[in-house]
């Protein structure tokens, strides 16, 4: 079988992105040569093709940064992974490809009964959900929450483990569809904000008192509305802009109930192989428990790349979508 990855030679559309033949590399010290069975699709992966996130290479992007697979081979010293095995990771590009070579210590290892769709799917978006509701914010059982693009990728899985913490998470969703799609996945309430006032329902669904935390990806069109949903001296965690960049916040937006806020991103909560195989564990048995359903919605052949980011960019899309090889 002919190996390719898909490269973008240049920012811009879902066009640039190419299918190109490519030698299996060979792995170097401590790096782990890894068959790709399924790549998870994620907005960053929008970000750096269109170049809205600054190129991490001087040219030829091979985007992706979630997948799994299959070990081949190792190089030297490499000890915590072995032919055969069956792992995923995230990083920020490079995903997009039959097969490549990785760091080892990126590698985890997928328990049984979680399948490779399903583990590609869940490295990037799932850790997210782990880091936001558990270091960024600590979630306490009892407290309200908003969620803003329920019924995405990230969205579906937060609503679920919000739910199994114990908080009451209210969500927004772009029409009647993705409104019952996020319903069912955890959240108590969900507004659809293409319909209405988002801020003015989740107020009167707190009884004026607001929530204690937003994670908003939305960004550009919601970041308003929701220091408008937050509650005294609660945290608005911008953490992703799926609208365009927020455009006139200021400190002084934070005055008006000693609000916090962050801007945090996945890659600094999972930057030593401690800290991210921590955190796999939590998200791998909290799936394993049967709190988090991870639930691809939505397949493309890797070859058709185009066509999934033109989906996802087009909010055609509920929860998570893979990539096949
Ligand atoms: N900082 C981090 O560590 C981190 C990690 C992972 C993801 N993220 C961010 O989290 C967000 C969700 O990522 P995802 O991959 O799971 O995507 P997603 O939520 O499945 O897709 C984006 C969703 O955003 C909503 N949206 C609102 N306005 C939009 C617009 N103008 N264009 C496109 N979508 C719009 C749409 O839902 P509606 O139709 O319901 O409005 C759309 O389905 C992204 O912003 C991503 O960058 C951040």
């Amino acid at each position: 079988m002919p190996e390719y990855a898909i490269v973008a030679t240049q920012p811009g559309g879902p066009d640039r992105l190419e299918k190109r033949a490519i030698a299996a590399p060979v792995p170097g010290p401590g790096e782990a040569l890894v068959r790709h069975t399924a790549i998870g699709l994620n907005f960053i992966d929008v970000y750096h093709r269109s170049g809205l996130y600054p190129w991490p290479v001087e040219r030829d992007l091979v985007p992706g940064s979630e997948a799994a697979g299959v070990v081949e081979s190792v190089g030297d010293g490499v000890a915590a992974v072995a032919p055969g095995d069956r792992v995923a990771y995230t990083i920020p590009f490079g995903a997009y490809a039959t097969l490549r070579t990785i760091a080892a210590d990126r590698l985890v290892k997928v328990p049984d009964g979680i399948s490779d769709e399903d583990a590609a799917s869940l490295m990037l978006k799932g850790l997210t959900a782990q880091y936001l509701i558990h270091s960024t914010f600590r979630v306490e059982p009892g407290m309200t929450v908003l969620v803003q693009a329920a019924a995405g990728g990230v969205g579906l899985l937060l609503g679920q483990w919000l739910a199994a913490r114990g908080a009451t998470a209210i969500g927004t969703a772009g029409g009647p569809e993705k409104v019952a799609l996020a319903a069912a996945h955890g959240y108590a309430h969900v507004v659809d904000y293409h319909a209405e006032d988002f801020a003015a329902r989740v107020r009167a669904l707190t009884g004026g008192q607001g929530v204690h935390v937003v994670y908003d990806s939305v960004g550009r069109d919601t970041w308003r509305g929701s220091l408008a949903c937050l509650r005294p001296r609660g945290t608005f965690v911008c953490f992703g802009q799926s609208s365009g960049v927020i455009e006139g916040f200021g400190v002084p937006d934070l005055a008006k109930g000693s609000f916090s806020a962050c801007r945090p991103s996945l890659f600094h909560y999972v930057a030593t192989p401690e800290e991210l195989r921590a955190r796999a564990a939590d998200l791998f048995a909290a799936v394993g428990s049967g709190a988090l359903r991870a639930g691809v919605r939505q397949r493309h052949p890797l070859g058709q790349v185009a066509e999934a980011h033109r989906d996802l960019e087009a909010r055609r899309t509920t929860g998570a979508t893979v990539l096949l090889p």
